[in-house]
């Protein structure tokens, strides 16, 4: 089978189009034929070194598919279901081998990229404004809002009934993407003046641009960390804002509250279903993975960069 792998430390350019031989399913796995898979952030660090994860090796990710087979100890799935879910290596692939407790059922209606939004990168968007519990009428401020997680939660913050939503994105010339999925305001990172003050800011960025979050808020203001990235904040622009802050990671949340996790997912697919949750994606061909990554690593990217791993 066809599989991408990182052959050294060097960049995009280190992804190579492999022939493979075709792996099993472990017990407790599920051998998945994918049907799309998501870039993600992280596989940026992995190309740069960070991680010296041995090679060759193949990022992991989320992804929809078809079950090709099923590994010993598993039930209640069969050949042929359709689900969606995470693997955390060998994603780029024809056939990725998942664990089965990281799957969800997929509806044969749904198209395997609409479907991809709602596996993960939705489900990250409307659990971090769930868990800055934002209201009705209230203003938001979204860090990375062109981005896989942030195009999602523009229009999630719409759907909650948000009063103002300002998206903040790296360049001007996402504005008008941004706008399109209804933002009312959009700022750059580096603009002086991010706008008047919100009541939630989610933050899908980190470092400096986490540092400046806590300044756009109003007394008593909510910021969601959502970035893998890290970052410091100052305790006394919280201090004096008196301002709450909230850390989300969907591996604790789905570990420490699974029913929130199957409520957001119920809610996110109705959505799509209703036409009211739009997903946009930029498809790449297994053989044209390394241009996917450049896109993501030029932070070019509008909504998710996906691969394509159908023959
Ligand atoms: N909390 C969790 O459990 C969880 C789970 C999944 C993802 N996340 C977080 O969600 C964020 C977005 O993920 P995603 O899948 O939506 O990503 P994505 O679609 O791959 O987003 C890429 C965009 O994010 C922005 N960005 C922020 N930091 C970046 C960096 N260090 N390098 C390159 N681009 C960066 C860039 O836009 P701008 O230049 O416009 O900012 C870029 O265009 C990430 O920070 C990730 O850590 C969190």
């Amino acid at each position: 089978m066809r599989k991408v792998r990182m052959h050294g430390y060097d960049g995009p350019s280190a992804l190579r189009l492999d022939e493979v031989a075709e792996p099993v399913a472990g017990p407790g796995e599920l051998l998945l034929r994918a049907e799309v898979v998501g870039l993600t952030l992280p596989v940026l660090k992995l190309l740069r070194g960070f991680g010296e994860v041995p090679l060759p090796h193949t990022p992991g990710g989320d992804l929809v598919g078809r079950v090709a087979a099923v590994g010993p100890g598993v039930t209640g799935l069969r050949v042929g279901d359709r689900v969606g879910g995470v693997a955390f290596k060998d994603v780029y692939a024809e056939l990725v081998p998942v664990s089965a407790a990281l799957v969800t059922p997929v509806s044969e209606q749904i198209p395997a990229a609409d479907a991809l939004a709602v596996v993960r990168s939705g489900l990250v968007a409307l659990s971090a404004l769930r868990a800055g519990g934002l209201a009705s009428g209230e203003s938001v401020l979204i860090t990375a809002a062109a981005g896989g997680v942030g195009h999602l939660a523009v229009q999630l913050a719409r759907e909650l009934g948000a009063g103002r939503v300002v998206a903040a994105v790296g360049s001007a010339e996402k504005a008008d993407f941004v706008r399109g999925l209804g933002a009312d305001e959009v700022v750059c990172y580096e603009d002086a003046d991010w706008g008047a003050p919100v009541d939630l800011v989610v933050d899908s960025v980190g470092s400096d641009v986490l540092r400046r979050t806590a300044g756009a808020l109003v007394p008593f203001g909510r910021l969601v960390v959502n970035s893998g990235a890290g970052g410091t904040l100052d305790a006394g622009v919280l201090l004096r804002g008196m301002h709450t802050v909230i850390g989300l990671a969907m591996s604790h949340l789905s570990r420490l509250r699974p029913e929130l996790i199957e409520s957001h997912r119920a809610e996110l697919w109705q959505l799509l279903a209703e036409g009211r949750l739009r997903p946009v994606s930029t498809a790449f061909p297994l053989e044209r993975a390394a241009e996917g990554v450049e896109l993501l690593a030029a932070r070019a990217n509008l909504g998710k960069v996906l691969l394509d791993p159908t023959p």
